[in-house]
């Protein structure tokens, strides 16, 4: 097992399932009968993150190569019909209450405006957000707001154009600012910006990048890179650390921690500006795991069900539901996916093996 050193940051967090057994989650033949996406170490998944499409239309280098990466083809895609079932029975049968819709880029799915309307029209209604690289945003946000989407996530990295084309090797730094504002003017709030900061090319615009951020009141938050990019490019070596990040901002920006124990299971660690109401958020998942409180399960474009960013495994909902599986078996065949995930992600483990589909295909 990947994480048996326990290097992953799950320390202390123990298999549960006599536990769960004793509470009556699971039967004396291990058949999964918990209400819950619950696993083997006591954590309950509650935040869907569905994958609407694995392709995008920039190509940050973190995350995708130039070119050659091939896309999913359409006969594997699941049908809008398809995702809303499968987050229906998420939401009205397995205690989910948060959904997510990402990609690649969803604002490329023709069909998203409806998906989202259809989200939120559930019962029990769920929160939706949708983490979007904000092109296109601009035209979609008031019908998105419409449809009952709560709020959006962008992800920007420099406010620099050219340091937006070195990254993202397109040159579309206009499109995701006029995005923002349009979520923003949409009642889309709070509008939070995800950033991922690169050894060389954009770690020292982390100051301005905060600076913009606070001036325009969206709420910042600094990703550690991890091993998900196509090209199996990762490098811990170089990677920009939580630390570091923290140490070039910190008394520029006089940061100091807000209350840890608010964070519960959102993996930002969340630092208050010059004494006041804004924030700064920084997702440390490489050095500071959080997976002993994951609280996450995602579904990809093509209907797998996957119970970790880098699980090796996968559970295929898709081939089943078009077999003709009911809600009930689906549910079931859900439970039982995630009763098998992992305590953490393995990637301090010296045997870590990256996962092989990249972030775009997983979905963020
Ligand atoms: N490491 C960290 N964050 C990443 N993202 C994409 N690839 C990586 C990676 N390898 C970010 C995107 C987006 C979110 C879904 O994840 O910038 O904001
Ligand atoms: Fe597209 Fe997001 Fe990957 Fe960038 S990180 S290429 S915006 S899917």
């Amino acid at each position: 097992m990947a994480c048996s050193s326990g290097w992953w940051g799950g320390e202390g967090i123990e298999p549960q399932a006599a536990a769960a057994r004793s509470l009556g989650f699971v039967t004396a033949t291990e058949e999964v009968t918990q209400v819950g996406l619950a696993d083997t170490y006591g954590r309950i998944a509650t935040d869907l993150r569905v994958s609407l499409t694995d392709r995008c239309n920039l190509r940050c280098t973190y995350c995708m190569p130039e070119e050659g990466l091939d896309w999913l083809a359409k006969p594997e895609l699941l049908t809008d019909d398809e995702i809303v079932r499968l987050v229906g029975i998420a939401v009205t049968q397995l205690g989910v209450h948060e959904i997510r819709f990402t990609g690649g880029e969803p604002l490329l799915r023709r069909g998203l405006v409806g998906i989202v309307a259809r989200t939120t029209a559930l019962e029990p209604r769920p929160e939706v957000s949708l983490t979007t690289n904000g092109i296109g945003l601009a035209r979609q946000a008031v019908a998105l707001k419409e449809a009952g989407l709560d709020r959006v996530n962008v992800s920007l990295d420099t406010i620099r154009p050219d340091t937006f084309v070195e990254l993202t090797r397109r040159d579309r730094l206009k499109d995701v600012l006029a995005g923002m504002a349009a979520a923003q003017e949409a009642g889309l709030s709070p509008v939070k910006v995800n950033a991922v900061l690169m050894r060389g090319i954009n770690d020292t615009h982390a100051p301005e990048l905060l600076e913009f951020c606070l001036e325009h009141g969206y709420e910042l938050r600094f990703i550690e890179q991890m091993p998900l990019d196509a090209q199996h490019g990762w490098d811990r070596a170089t990677m920009v650390t939580a630390d570091e990040i923290l140490e070039r901002l910190g008394e520029q920006f006089g940061l100091e921690p807000t209350d840890a124990a608010a964070r519960g299971s959102a993996p930002a660690e969340i630092f208050s500006v010059r004494g006041g109401a804004q924030t700064v958020g920084i997702i440390a998942s490489v050095t500071r795991p959080f997976c002993g409180d994951c609280d996450r399960v995602r579904l990809t474009a093509d209907g797998q069900v996957r119970d970790c960013l880098f699980a090796r495994t996968e559970s295929d909902l898709r081939s089943a539901m078009r077999a003709g599986a009911d809600d009930a078996e689906l549910a079931d065949r859900w439970r039982r996916a995630m009763w098998k995930k992992l305590p953490g992600h393995g990637i301090n483990d010296p045997s870590f093996l990256q996962p092989a589909r990249p972030m775009s295909a997983i979905g963020g």
